[in-house]
């Protein structure tokens, strides 16, 4: 993409570098303009260094170019970061005295704007007819994160981290050239480990960072589905965006908490997807820490609730995906994983793909193998696998059902 980003004079504005960065590494053109007070904040110097484009700065230029005009053309996409109260206010007004607020105004491809200030700032009323009347015109207009402000203020303003930005502005082009073939399903996604408590400070847990499953979010909210995701609050932690994607976050820590989160919204669900790695077995917690006496040493593991199977014995209409970790027999072990919990598809892998950012995966459905998919980033894994799912559901409705569907 061609993205361009203007930049007003709010503090937060040092933190573009590292917006500009991501998406030039990620193979993205990038030019940038900045306001004459943003150049307190940051340098033309340092976005030009990282962009390897030229920042602009003035209305007036001593080329023959029409820059506020050319800019716009050729961007595919405009973000306003950090958007101070004063650049909201001239667009929502029509007033453009600079460069920014000047190519803001002639443009007309999606422009997302990220505001940035001190909380008053924020919710006084002059500011928020201005964001309103923004959005009422189609401009993408985000709210601001909470937290400590510059001002040593704590409330909202914040601009949220960069890396939100940018998951944004990817997710949302990539949005809107997808198929909304999911739009009307409901989608109910696991992730992440959970723990067996063994006393009240200690547990057994394995190392899934949950970055399958939040992947698997992002597609299916790609698609335009509905999204609900169960997982422990460290990977909500370590992924911030996926809240992003999803319509509901139940957070959980043991494998029972899963079922219960679970069975109380699988009636509603079109396509459950159990990516979560959770713990199989699991003991009744002591109340008090095992003292260092070795009079306490041996655990008493019991098998843990079987969510998918227990999920199984409900199921009526909705797809059922598993997920099988498996460190030999892969195949045979995922086929025997399928047939003995109902799965309607599972997605077999290798112990490789814990805590890693690829994996390499085998698709099995009731008919056999669909697809191998070789070593890839989960991104691309997340993708392969909905489009799996997503042609088993549409091979499975009937031409009645499809026509109806189609009718949405
Ligand atoms: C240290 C400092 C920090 C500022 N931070 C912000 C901010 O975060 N958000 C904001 O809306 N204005 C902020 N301002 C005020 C703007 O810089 C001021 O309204 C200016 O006119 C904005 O100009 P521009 O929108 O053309 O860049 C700050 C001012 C100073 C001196």
């Amino acid at each position: 993409m061609n993205i361009l980003i203007g930049v007003s004079g709010g503090i937060a504005a040092y933190k573009i570098a590292d917006l500009v960065r991501m998406f030039v590494k990620d193979g993205h053109e990038v030019k940038t303009i900045l306001t004459e007070n943003a150049k307190y904040f940051i340098t033309p110097t340092t976005l030009e260094t990282l962009s390897k484009n030229k920042c602009y700065t003035e209305l007036f230029s001593s080329t023959r170019d029409v820059e506020h005009v050319e800019l716009g053309k050729w961007a595919d996409v405009m973000i306003v970061a950090p958007a101070t109260a004063n650049i909201i206010g001239k667009l929502s007004s029509g007033i453009c005295d600079d460069l920014l607020s000047t190519v803001m105004l002639a443009l007309d491809k999606p422009c997302y704007i990220f505001p940035s200030m001190n909380t008053n700032m924020l919710t006084h009323p002059a500011v928020q007819e201005n964001i309103s009347k923004l959005r009422d015109w189609g401009y993408l207009v985000y709210d601001p994160a909470e937290g400590e402000l510059a001002c040593g203020d704590i409330g909202k303003g914040k601009l949220p981290d960069v890396e939100l930005i940018y998951q944004i502005v990817i997710s949302e082009n990539e949005r809107a050239i997808t198929d909304s073939s999911l739009a009307n399903k409901t989608v109910l996604i696991t992730a992440g480990s959970t723990r067996a408590y063994i006393d009240p400070v200690r547990y057994i847990e394995n190392g899934s960072s949950g970055l399958m499953g939040v992947e698997l979010v992002r597609n299916a909210w790609l698609r335009g589905a509905k999204v609900t995701l169960v997982c422990n609050k460290e990977v909500v932690e370590r992924f911030p965006w996926v809240k992003y994607y999803s319509e509901m976050i139940m957070l959980v820590e043991t494998t029972e908490d899963v079922y219960k989160a679970v069975s109380g919204v699988f009636d509603g669900t079109d396509i459950y997807i159990s990516a979560g790695a959770l713990c199989d077995f699991s003991n009744q917690p002591l109340k008090e820490k095992i003292k260092k006496d070795g009079k306490n040493t041996v655990l008493n593991m019991k098998p843990s609730v079987d969510v998918f199977s227990e999920l199984s014995k409900q199921k009526k209409h909705q797809l059922m995906v598993g997920f099988a970790l498996e460190t030999n027999d892969i195949e045979r072990n995922a086929k025997d994983k399928l047939v003995s919990k109902g799965m309607d598809v599972v997605v077999a892998n290798s112990v490789d793909a814990i805590d890693s950012k690829t994996s390499n995966a085998i698709i099995i459905d009731k008919k056999g193998i669909r697809k191998y998919i070789k070593e890839s980033e989960k991104r691309v894994m997340a993708e392969e696998i909905l489009r799996e799912i997503e042609k088993i559901l549409f091979e499975s409705v009937t031409p009645v059902e499809k026509t109806n569907q189609e009718a949405h």
